[in-house]
């Protein structure tokens, strides 16, 4: 009897994709951001979450030169064993006294720094409510943690209150985990992170909070949604996005973070987070603090973005932040504007299920601060007719 091929279901799986989910890889043009490999027309970049520009920072690259040379290129361990180096004690000290949480831990991504963060808080027998459009990383800690899960609305804190209160009813001690994120990458939009800290301290459930797309850009100073709110149990952060870098983090208090320190399989058996992306990690912190008019003046501009395209026609994007998501359904409609705009030289990704729900793809439109002036009409007359 002939055997079985194992890989089967996984060709099966691909036949039935639909060409309009189908992705590919593109690589960007070493030289800059600014143009495909192999192909010859410029793009502009408004697809990354390099919000602030600072991936290609003089200070950023100087840094990570800097640590290549004096500390070499990778760590060569964990954490635990042989990998920790002075930059990353002190990036974790910045880190904390910037946030003004008593611990923080480096991971090697925020992929990772999530999936550590729901198994310290969960467990299988614990309950997470979840916001019903959470990153994937969160699903699979919770997967990884055992723990159930149940979902509400997106940032309706009612529904959430709902939740908590049938779940306190009918087990008063079961360990509650709330999940949420600060600034929804394919939505742009954000919760009431007070009022929803407030909801879970009252029910006696944690509150982990994603702030990968908010830190460096929202909050007082760019510290996020969460700064200042003590009754968040962890947050959530990347250098991969506004920080210019790579590498994540968890910051909460002494307990949760020395829990991690001893108990967290992501953080004891992971090599630890590379020297030089530590250093740019850290010059990227720095520019941060020394470029508040920058962050102002992105936010500003994000407000104007939002009224143009309202103005023209298209479904205002939500929130205030720079991610500008516009609505449009229908999978097929959403790769023809990123033809469009390609056409006319602008970078811009259409983001389909099952990243984001059945029925609502979108164009994930990204102001950056280095976008040149002029950008916006650039757009709009891309864009065409709604
Ligand atoms: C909300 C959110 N959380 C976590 C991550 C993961 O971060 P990293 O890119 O550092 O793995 C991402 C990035 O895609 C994200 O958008």
């Amino acid at each position: 009897m002939d055997a079985a091929d194992p890989l089967a279901p996984l060709a099966a799986d691909l036949q039935a994709l639909p060409a309009a989910r189908r992705r590919r890889l593109r690589s960007l043009a070493p030289a800059g951001q600014a143009a495909f490999a192999g192909e010859e027309r410029p793009l502009l970049d408004l697809a990354s979450n390099d919000y602030l520009g600072l991936s290609r920072d003089p200070a950023l690259q100087r840094a990570a030169s800097a640590a290549i040379e004096a500390v070499g290129v990778g760590a060569g361990a964990s954490r635990l064993i042989s990998g920790t180096r002075p930059i990353h004690a002190e990036l974790e000290q910045a880190l904390g006294d910037w946030l003004g949480r008593e611990r923080v831990l480096l991971y090697p991504s925020g992929f990772q720094a999530n999936i550590a963060a729901v198994q310290a808080l969960a467990d299988r027998h614990t309950w997470v409510l979840a916001d019903r459009l959470i990153h994937h990383s969160l699903l699979v800690g919770i997967q990884a943690s055992g723990a159930k899960l149940r979902r509400f609305q997106h940032n309706d804190l009612a529904d959430l209150e709902a939740l908590l209160v049938r779940a306190r009813r009918d087990a008063p001690q079961r360990r509650l985990l709330v999940l949420s994120e600060s600034l929804f990458s394919m939505e742009g939009s954000s919760p009431d992170v007070a009022a929803m800290a407030e909801l879970c301290a009252s029910h006696g459930a944690a509150l982990l909070l994603d702030e990968a797309h908010s830190l460096g850009i929202l909050g007082d100073g760019g510290r996020g949604l969460g700064y200042g709110i003590g009754e968040i149990s962890l947050i959530s952060g990347t250098f991969g996005k506004a920080f210019g870098s790579g590498g994540a983090f968890l910051a909460g208090n002494a307990t949760v973070g020395d829990w991690l320190l001893q108990h967290s399989g992501p953080f004891r058996y992971s090599t630890a987070l590379a020297p030089p992306l530590v250093a740019a990690a850290a010059a990227g912190l720095r520019a941060i603090q020394e470029r508040e008019p920058e962050r102002r003046a992105l936010l500003e501009r994000a407000e104007r973005w939002r009224n143009a395209l309202e103005a023209a026609g298209w479904p205002r994007p939500g929130g205030r932040g720079p991610i500008l998501p516009l609505l449009v359904g229908d999978d097929q409609r959403a790769l023809t504007l990123q033809a469009q705009l390609e056409q006319a030289g602008l970078l811009s990704v259409a983001i389909r299920p099952p990243t984001v729900p059945d029925g609502t793809a979108r164009l994930r439109l990204v102001l950056r601060h280095d976008c040149p002036t002029g950008t916006l009409s650039r757009l709009i007359q891309a864009l065409g007719t709604p």
